[in-house]
């Protein structure tokens, strides 16, 4: 069951950093339409990942690395956990400058530069510089530690 769980949370975790990739694509092709929706999915599967993740937790489902290299072993999953958490509200602080210059642009994407939404997606673009880099460094440090425990891991609570 925890097993389970925690596979479909490094899927969920994958599939974000994905929609997110293809969310900074699609803002460089000047799709902002199309952007915020890849935003609002990569969000959506990353806050499923957390509830999972939170579940597996519950659960008291844990693996010890047993492999070769443990310290660099631990290095990753330390900077991993650190930048996990910091992802949160650097999601959260890209999304409401986000919503609230949507908001001042009368909810249309192609008036973001009335002076009264410029202001927040200047936030947004200054906030996201930090978000993306480590969200994808999140989401693929989370699908090598997967990997890694598949394969050097030893279930220590089940
Ligand atoms: C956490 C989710 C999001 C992330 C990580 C993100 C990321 C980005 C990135 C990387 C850029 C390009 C910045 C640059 O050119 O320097 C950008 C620009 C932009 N984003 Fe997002 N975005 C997110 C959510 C959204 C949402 C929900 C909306 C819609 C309401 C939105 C609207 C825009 C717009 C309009 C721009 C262009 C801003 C400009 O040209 O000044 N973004 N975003």
């Amino acid at each position: 069951m925890a097993e389970t769980i925690n596979q479909w949370a490094v899927f969920t975790i994958v599939l974000s950093g994905l929609a997110l990739m293809a969310g900074v694509f699609l803002i460089r092709g000047g799709n902002r339409e199309a952007h915020m929706k890849a935003m609002l999915l990569a969000s959506g599967l990353a806050t499923i990942f957390l509830v999972l993740y939170l579940t597996r937790l519950g659960l008291g489902y844990e693996k010890k690395y047993i492999g070769p290299n443990r310290s660099a072993y631990l290095v990753l999953l330390i900077s991993h956990i650190i930048l996990a958490a910091a992802n949160l509200p650097l999601a959260l602080l890209a999304l409401w400058n986000a919503w609230k210059g949507l908001k001042a642009a009368g909810g249309n994407l192609r008036n973001i530069d009335l002076p009264a939404a410029r202001g927040y997606f200047n936030r947004h673009r200054a906030w996201v510089r930090w978000t993306v880099p480590v969200w994808l460094y999140v989401a693929v440090t989370g699908w090598i530690i997967y990997l890694l425990l598949g394969r050097y891991g030893e279930v220590i609570k089940a």
